[in-house]
């Protein structure tokens, strides 16, 4: 993917959002809802990769009762989702500027209900799996900060990503729900909020792969799985 350019006075455009983003998110470890000024009971969903914010910004519109935090590495990118969540007036969407791999470093134990990961680099060119952001080591790290039957909603235009992240969930522990690979032609189509990647590969005719993974309890835990898994997004919290 062709890295984008430096947004022009990023530091002050970014110092203008300043109500949608924390320059140290691991002080919020533990208490994000507290920090976001969020109800202590609400739900939190994370998003991994948010590139421009699409999808962050209408999950935010649409959920005004979950708290959202979006991590981006890329800081012209998260400027531009950040930009969207202050034009937008939203008062629920937080950004992190950073890696996913600062996870467990970012969110406390038990403190994230969801997480959704959409069309992150899939390093097949590279064979690099372990930079997948669904191999089983970063299986293991979303593991530590989720609740009871917390989810990861993975989305892909990519066959192998698809097909590795199927097996990593599988040998991670995971339950795998809601499988398709043709979510535009699929059930859940009418309910789903397309990303700015999804709409483009969606118009390149490629079909989108999605899947619903649950976590299972380790040995000595008890989980309780949330039925509603596929239900439509808008509706089911
Ligand atoms: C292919 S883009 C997809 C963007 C968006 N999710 C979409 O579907 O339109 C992948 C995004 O994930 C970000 N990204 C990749 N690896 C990351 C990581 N380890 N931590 C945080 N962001 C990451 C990239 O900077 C890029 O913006």
């Amino acid at each position: 993917m062709a890295r984008m350019r430096k947004k022009k006075n990023l530091i002050s455009r970014t110092e203008a959002c300043s109500d949608h983003f924390f320059e140290d998110p691991s002080a919020n470890r533990g208490h994000w809802r507290e920090a976001c000024g969020m109800p202590e009971d609400c739900r939190m969903f994370v998003e991994i990769g948010c590139g421009k914010g699409l999808f962050a910004e209408n999950m935010a519109k649409n959920h005004p009762d979950v708290c959202y935090v979006a991590i981006e590495r890329e800081p012209s990118c998260c400027l531009l989702a950040m930009e969207k969540a202050k034009n937008a007036g939203l008062r629920n969407l937080f950004f992190i500027r950073g890696d996913a791999l600062g996870f467990p470093e970012y969110f406390g134990e038990n403190e994230v209900d969801r997480i959704y990961i959409n069309f992150c680099d899939p390093w097949t060119r590279q064979n690099k799996p372990k930079r997948r952001l669904t191999y089983r080591a970063f299986l293991d790290m979303y593991r530590q900060v989720m609740k009871e039957g917390g989810q990861i909603h993975f989305k892909t235009d990519n066959d192998p990503l698809f097909d590795f992240s199927l097996e990593e969930f599988e040998a991670s522990g995971w339950k795998t729900t809601c499988v398709t690979r043709d979510l535009h032609h699929s059930e859940w189509d009418k309910e789903n909020i397309r990303t700015e990647f999804e709409s483009k590969y969606a118009e390149q005719g490629i079909p989108i792969k999605r899947v619903v993974a649950e976590m299972l309890p380790k040995k000595g835990e008890s989980v309780h799985s949330d039925e509603n898994a596929c239900e439509n997004d808008a509706t089911h919290i």
